[in-house]
């Protein structure tokens, strides 16, 4: 997952003195290998689940139905086990989310960061040594509560130290380190899948490598002005800035943090202040744009795409490759994101994005209809321009939803509501993840080439509901979000009236003495 909540208005505060400093670069590299620790996860699983010696260990029957002649190629792989090992990581992630979300603001990001670090170390060592299903389960569901605390922490720390002026390329350049570590995964398992008895292993245990070096340099990263604020410890979170920035002129800059963290203290319970009315409209597009960017596909392709090859009857290796070249694909799109997305606005990509990948979804759905039937393989040429094909809707997805989906739940929201809406997204986010990891392979078997029109199905929605109900948000700050964007639509309108706003006012007071942490 990328993205983040911005801590402070990204839209009006351009002009603070500062410049991407030396620290700043260090400590976003190091935080960087969150976003690779997640990718590396979303991309190893289809892999490895298509080794013949890590289905002959862990999931026989597959193995047996997978080289039997007469089996149903799109029943191949149909097993609720084996799903469940790819979509176990993304249930304990929605918890462990959760539990991130309480231990950022308490303890602050670095701590988080450091747990993330371990659970992902313990849960690749589980993965290495796993010698029965359970045990491989359990690694997964500590990774899965890696990746909570790290998408929960990194991109936060990312925003809150960069420059005011680079926090919206630094947004997308986490999902830019996602698709790289999604990246190096396919490659990892490309070169792996050869190596007899215990390549599988090795894939599984590369998880550990970004791990020990975000846990090294956890212990080497400052914690964010905003966090030390928002704990108590502002004379710390002034004299961290002022390191930071590379410049003693920050106070313009520090004002927003202590402005920002007062209006955040001030909501008692953030999720009650989400079900107010002039929440609704926010808590509705931030939340369901997951639900759409999830109902794209596009994780059938980052989980599956290995036996989605294989279904059409690709050797292993072949299957590899392909999935090598996809995730290529999807890296150099992402770079197109970070140019775009602050020149073209939300919308235009939102639709433009959709119906590329509308129309490549339909066309790998029209062909497997056509030449792939329940016993005979795709002939070579057309496997080839379903590749191709894959490749467009990857592109599609690449610089649209993939970053757009977490860069509008993270601005639509009033800083107010902010960081309980973000929970709302990456939450739901899991949660449809979830979903799609644990019925894919049955629902593949079951509808056949038809899933691909499910998902066509799906993007047509999204780009009716992006036409009619989402409102543009490209160059609109926090403070603005409500009077320009919400009471200025045609249907979000309704939930406003004069006086449903008073929104909290903060008083700025720097004290001189640092609180005790709380
Ligand atoms: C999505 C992930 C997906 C990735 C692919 C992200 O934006 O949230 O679920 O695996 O993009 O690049």
């Amino acid at each position: 997952m990328a993205g983040g909540v911005i801590a402070t208005d990204s839209g009006s505060n351009q002009d603070f003195p500062g410049k991407l400093t030396g620290q700043v670069l260090i400590c976003t590299t190091i935080a960087a290998f969150g976003g690779l620790m997640f990718g590396y996860d979303v991309g190893i699983s289809g892999g490895v689940t298509g080794m013949d010696e890590f289905l002959m260990k862990f999931f026989p029957n597959v193995y047996i139905r997978k080289h039997h002649a007469h089996e149903n190629n799109y029943c191949k792989f149909a097993d609720e086990y084996l799903q469940l090992f790819t979509s176990s990581l993304y249930l304990a992630a929605i918890i462990a989310s959760c539990a991130a979300s309480i231990m950022c603001k308490k303890f602050g990001r670095k701590p988080t960061m450091q747990a993330a670090s371990v659970f992902f170390l313990v849960g690749a060592i589980l993965n290495v040594t796993a010698s029965k299903l359970s045990m491989l389960i359990l690694g997964r569901l500590f990774l899965g509560a890696g990746v909570g605390c790290g998408n929960q922490a990194v991109p936060l720390f990312i925003t809150e130290i960069a420059p005011p002026k680079y926090r919206g390329g630094l947004n997308v350049c986490f999902q830019l380190l996602i698709t790289i570590g999604i990246l190096i995964a396919n490659l990892v398992n490309y070169l792996t899948s050869n190596i007899k008895h215990y390549g599988w292993r090795i894939s599984l245990g590369g998880a550990a490598v970004p791990a020990i070096f975000l846990l090294i340099g956890s212990f080497i990263i400052v914690e964010t002005p905003a966090s030390l604020v928002e704990r108590g410890k502002k004379e710390r979170g002034l004299k961290t800035l002022k390191r930071i920035r590379g410049v003693d002129d920050v106070q313009k800059e520090f004002e927003e943090i202590v402005r920002a963290t007062e209006i955040s203290n001030q909501i008692k319970n953030p999720f009650r202040e989400l079900l107010k009315r002039p929440s609704i409209p926010p808590v509705i597009c931030g939340t369901i744009i997951h639900v759409f960017q999830q109902f794209t596909g596009i994780n059938v392709v980052m989980f599956y795409a290995p036996v989605l090859f294989q279904t059409m009857g690709f050797g292993s290796n072949a299957s590899l490759l392909s999935a090598v070249i996809t995730g290529t694909v999807n890296s150099l799109s992402t770079v197109i994101a970070i140019f775009s997305v602050d020149k073209a606005g939300r919308r235009k990509l939102l639709i433009f994005g959709a119906s590329v990948c509308l129309i490549a979804q339909c066309a790998i759905g029209g062909l497997l209809k056509a030449y792939l039937t329940e016993t005979s393989k795709v002939p070579g040429g057309t496997a080839k321009l379903v590749v191709g094909l894959i490749c467009l809707y990857v592109n599609g997805f690449a610089w649209s939803w993939g970053p757009l989906g977490w860069l509008i739940s993270s601005e639509v929201y009033p800083l107010e509501t902010r960081s309980g809406g973000f929970f709302l997204a990456v939450g739901t986010n899991m949660f449809c993840t979830f979903l799609i990891a644990q019925s894919f392979l049955s629902m593949l078997c079951t509808m056949q080439a038809y899933i691909y029109f499910f998902f066509a199905a799906w993007l047509v929605t999204m780009i009716i509901f992006v036409a009619a109900m989402l409102p543009e948000t490209k160059g609109i700050s926090i403070d603005e979000m409500v009077e320009r964007v919400w009471k200025k639509h045609w249907f979000w309108k309704r939930f406003y009236n004069s006086t449903d706003i008073e929104r909290p006012k903060a008083s700025i007071q720097l004290e001189q003495q640092d609180k005790p942490n709380q």
